[in-house]
């Protein structure tokens, strides 16, 4: 069946960066049919030819070395432009009709992927209904929602309402790329295809788990976006809280849809949610040295750059374990890594070497998401000919050294599972609204009296200094290692 994708937000940065590079790649491999379409639209006052020869040098740019002039020419014919504005009806009758011509005269599978600005959203599924683009009649319509799906529970809800008002649930795809990520999907494979390690990941054996995303860059000129995010509405309701879902969830009885994902909501439904003045002790907020002279920044902005919470997650396999996660701009280094710390043994009969600080150190199984990615499994071993001394050592799994070739990007994977009707990666309505429950409390008691002082880190660091006392003051000590690549 022809496969066709209409990219609404079509100049924008998503497209040509990532979406365009992601499909001429999965083209490239053979994975789309031949006879694939790419339609863009946006007001941009594009042509067909000139938004093609456009995207032939971002893709150049933005495909990694994976570009071939014959192949792009063969996958530029299917790519058509049509110049039209989300709020104008007779914009997306002019679209089906192009569609009509272009992709669809028997029957095929579309998506539309919304990659225009969130607030444009329920306007596009809304002109999509009413230019009759829902219907399945002739094939599958699916639509691929970009990040972010709301900015609190109120605005998610009616969302979700406004989009179940054209397209039925099982029609809608809400992004979010880092499961499209290799080593996040793998760690569904490290606990659920190995059978050595889930029997240890519960509370009897595990002290706390870590999740960090840090990130070098700056918000840099996307400040206008970023006031109204902050790190917590960027990266914490959406990347972090899914690699905590995968990192805690139940094993579903099989790999579909809806199993997967009853299973990650679980995990959601069984956060607890705090008091203002619990959360005001379990959260912390940062903002880096210069933040406030980004462009679209005023001088007295107090939109956090950078977060530490503490989640509690109260159920039969993690009741007392601490998930703590955190993420920042500007940071040490760029590294996504999910640390699993294990409990100290109950009684120790060695002597750490003189290399060591002191303390007895538990097994860590340290899960390298990017980007040097890999696993770690931290453990203990005799220093040789020094007694019984010993010093922590590990296995070191890397994907580069394992498997030939680049990591796909995250985007080749989801797109490739929206047009094949797979949506075990994509979150579902109801995960979506769990997310924010989570986390609309925390950016209330920011909001609130009781709000945790905003602390000020120099970029380069691990966040403020107060994240690693915080830490310390519950006994433990983040991870904070610069990944090595290679
Ligand atoms: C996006 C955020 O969703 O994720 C950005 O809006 C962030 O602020 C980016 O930089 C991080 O993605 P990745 O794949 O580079 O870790």
């Amino acid at each position: 069946m022809a496969h066709s994708i209409v990219i609404f937000g079509a100049s924008g940065d998503l497209t040509s960066r990532k979406l365009i590079p992601a499909l001429y790649s999965l083209f490239k491999k053979k994975r789309l049919p031949a006879d694939t379409r790419v339609v863009g639209f946006s007001r941009s006052p594009f042509t067909n030819e000139s938004w093609r020869a456009s995207l032939t040098e971002t893709t150049k740019k933005f495909s990694d070395g994976d570009f071939d002039e014959a192949t792009w020419n063969e996958f530029a014919k299917g790519i058509y432009y049509h110049a039209g504005d989300i709020e104008a009806q007779a914009d997306f009758d002019s679209l089906a009709t192009l569609l009509q011509e272009v992709d669809c005269a028997k029957s095929c599978t579309r998506v539309y992927y919304l990659a225009t600005a969130p607030h444009l959203y329920a306007t596009a599924v809304s002109r999509l209904g009413s230019a009759g683009l829902a219907s399945e009649e002739t094939g599958p319509r699916r639509v691929v929602i970009e990040k972010p799906f709301g900015t609190d529970l109120k605005s998610a809800r009616s969302l979700n309402e406004d989009v179940h008002r054209v397209f039925r649930e099982h029609q809608v795809y809400r992004i979010d790329h880092y499961l499209g990520k290799e080593t996040v999907q793998n760690l569904l494979v490290l606990r659920f295809a190995n059978s050595i390690f889930e029997p240890l990941w519960n509370r009897n054996y595990v002290d706390h788990v870590q999740i960090t995303v840090a990130e070098e860059v700056a918000v840099g000129s996307r400040g206008a976006y970023y006031e109204q995010s902050g790190v917590v509405r960027d990266m914490l309701q959406n990347h972090l809280l899914q690699l905590l879902m995968i990192t805690a969830m139940e094993a579903p009885a099989r790999f579909e849809a809806d199993l997967v994902r009853d299973e990650k909501v679980k995990v959601l439904r069984a956060i607890r949610r705090s008091q203002p003045a619990v959360l005001a002790q379990e959260t912390l907020r940062g903002q880096y040295q210069g933040y406030r002279q980004e462009k679209g920044v005023p001088a007295d902005s107090q939109v956090a750059t950078f977060a530490a919470v503490k989640l509690q997650i109260d159920n039969w396999r993690w009741k007392g374990v601490p998930f703590y996660l955190r993420s920042g701009k500007e940071m040490s280094c760029r590294t996504t890594q999910i640390v699993i710390k294990f409990r100290e043994p109950p009684h120790s009969l060695f002597e750490l070497d003189g290399d060591g600080d002191g303390k007895m150190s538990s097994n860590q199984l340290v899960i390298q998401v990017q980007p040097a990615e890999g696993i770690q499994l931290e453990f203990l071993t005799k220093v040789p000919d020094a007694g019984m001394q010993v010093r922590m050592t590990d296995l070191d799994f890397r994907f580069r050294r394992e498997f030939a070739g680049q990591l796909p990007d995250a985007y080749q994977r989801l797109l490739l599972d929206a047009f094949n009707g797979e949506a075990s990666l994509f979150a579902r309505s109801d995960e979506v609204e769990e997310a924010w429950s989570i986390v609309d409390p925390i950016l209330a008691c920011w909001n609130s009296d009781l709000a945790p002082p905003l602390h000020f880190y120099a970029p380069g660091e691990w966040g403020p200094s107060e994240a690693t006392e915080w830490m310390r003051a519950q006994g433990r000590d983040w991870f904070d290692v610069c990944p090595v690549i290679g």
